[in-house]
């Protein structure tokens, strides 16, 4: 299996193409379910989940093809087309290997009035139902059966009617499957308490461009008035709040200086104003923004929240940077209950953290130093990584196939810049 190897102490600079947004890409993907005509995806970043993604759309009769990129265009251009769903069954094989992929359940069910998905269970970070996802489903008159390991849901009457439902909780999936589904429905639909994250802006300006009326985007109160049907479109992914957010603590844990090029600054200002209370100079420019480390990081004290607050995808590298920062800093994590999973493997790198519950606090400043680690998932492998950059010594980030479900040319883009970092191949 391969790992990432890291020599750290390098101080970053340069510049840093931010990629398409992972998270941005997953539920965009599910859309081409949602008509006959073409969706074409451009910036799509190339990662794994992606592609996991498209098999799973493959299985469900969408024919998906990667074409080369047109003048102007970054990442990578997908055309997908669903003119016959061969299979409305989302299969256990997939929806464990990506959780994600519960979002075809709203698309699906609106265009062929069923959908079953297999339950995707608990996963590294925490419990993470679904119950959202269905009682939204369910205000738009879909009866929903669990058996076997599976939620089949139906719509009685063949199409989903409008209806209302506010939600208990945010959540970016339910949210996303209910938008999905609304835009096929009967009549009008209201959410309410619905996840305000960019990539839920993103979701919705691709809707419309394929003749959807929502109205409300970026609130939490969303309006949608169903259609008949849904055209073909040609969009673009926004990029990768998380991505950048990351780079930027790689900045200010080697004291470097970053450009991150194609980042929107409206969609980063709570990892930014974070950032510049522990020290950070921010500036945005008119190809993105550049993050500079001009003096010792300063502690900070930092809940998790849905967006516009900080978002739980951003704690893990925040917490890497902070073991260097002189003084304490606190972190409490409200979303998901088990996201301290790269605490032991930090310390292990001579961090000083300790976790109460949802609270964790850092003690700063101690000199990291390099070892073997491994993360359960996705962000907290990210955070060794940064660890990494920083320790004396060498690195070796094990399990890197979390690193490869969301961050594209990851060793390409930091040795661009400065760090001595490499995959190697353990066979
Ligand atoms: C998405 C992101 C993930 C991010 C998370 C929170 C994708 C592919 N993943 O995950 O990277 O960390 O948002 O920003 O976009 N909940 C319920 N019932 C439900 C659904 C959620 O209780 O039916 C709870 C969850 O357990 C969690 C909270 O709501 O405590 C938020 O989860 P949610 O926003 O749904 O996260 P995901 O959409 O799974």
């Amino acid at each position: 299996m391969d790992s990432i190897w890291i020599r750290g102490g390098k101080t970053l600079k340069g510049e840093i193409p931010i990629s398409g947004a992972k998270n941005a890409a997953l539920t965009l993907l599910p859309c081409a379910l949602l008509t006959e005509e073409k969706l074409t995806l451009t910036n799509l970043p190339r990662l794994a989940d992606v592609d996991t993604f498209a098999h799973l759309l493959n299985q469900l009769g969408v024919s998906t093809h990667v074409a080369g990129v047109k003048k102007g265009e970054i990442g990578r251009r997908m055309t997908l087309q669903a003119d016959e769903i061969v299979s409305t069954v989302a299969p256990y094989d997939m929806v464990r290997k990506m959780r994600a992929s519960v979002l075809v359940l709203g698309p699906m069910l609106a265009r062929m009035g069923e959908s079953t998905v297999s339950l995707p269970g608990g996963c590294a970070i925490g419990d993470r139902p679904i119950d959202l996802h269905l009682k939204a489903l369910e205000a738009m008159g879909a009866e929903i059966e669990l058996a076997a390991g599976y939620v089949k849901a139906v719509a009685p009457k063949g199409r989903l009617d409008g209806g209302d439902f506010s939600f208990p909780v945010v959540s970016v999936g339910a949210t996303e499957n209910a938008v999905m589904a609304a835009v096929l429905a009967k009549g009008k639909t209201q959410l309410f308490n619905a996840a305000r994250e960019p990539e839920i802006v993103d979701l919705c300006n691709l809707l419309v461009a394929m003749g959807a009326k929502i109205e409300g985007i970026g609130s939490g109160h969303l309006i949608i008035e169903g259609v008949e049907g849904l055209h073909g479109a040609t969009y673009e992914v926004m990029p990768d709040r998380i991505e950048a957010g990351s780079y930027a603590c790689a900045a200010g844990i080697t004291g470097g200086s970053l450009h991150l090029l194609g980042v929107r600054p409206e969609e980063m200002l709570a990892t930014t104003n974070v950032l510049a209370q522990a020290g950070l100079a921010i500036e945005f420019t008119d190809k993105g923004m550049k993050v500079s480390a001009h003096q010792p990081l300063r502690p900070v004290a930092v809940s998790t929240a849905p967006f516009p607050g900080f978002a739980t995808d951003m704690q893990a590298q925040l917490m890497a940077m902070l073991c260097v920062a002189e003084g304490q800093s606190f972190l409490e994590e409200t979303i998901f209950e088990n996201r301290y999973m790269h605490v032991p493997e930090l310390r292990r790198m001579g961090a000083d953290v300790e976790v109460h519950g949802r609270s964790a606090i850092v003690h700063g400043p101690k000199p990291l130093t390099g070892a073997s680690v491994m993360a359960t998932d996705l962000r907290a492998s990210m955070s060794l990584v940064l660890a990494g950059l920083a320790a004396e010594g060498e690195t070796e980030v094990l399990r890197v196939y979390h690193l490869d479900r969301g961050y594209e040319r990851l060793e390409e883009k930091l040795s661009a810049v400065g760090a001595t970092i490499e995959r190697r191949s353990a066979g």
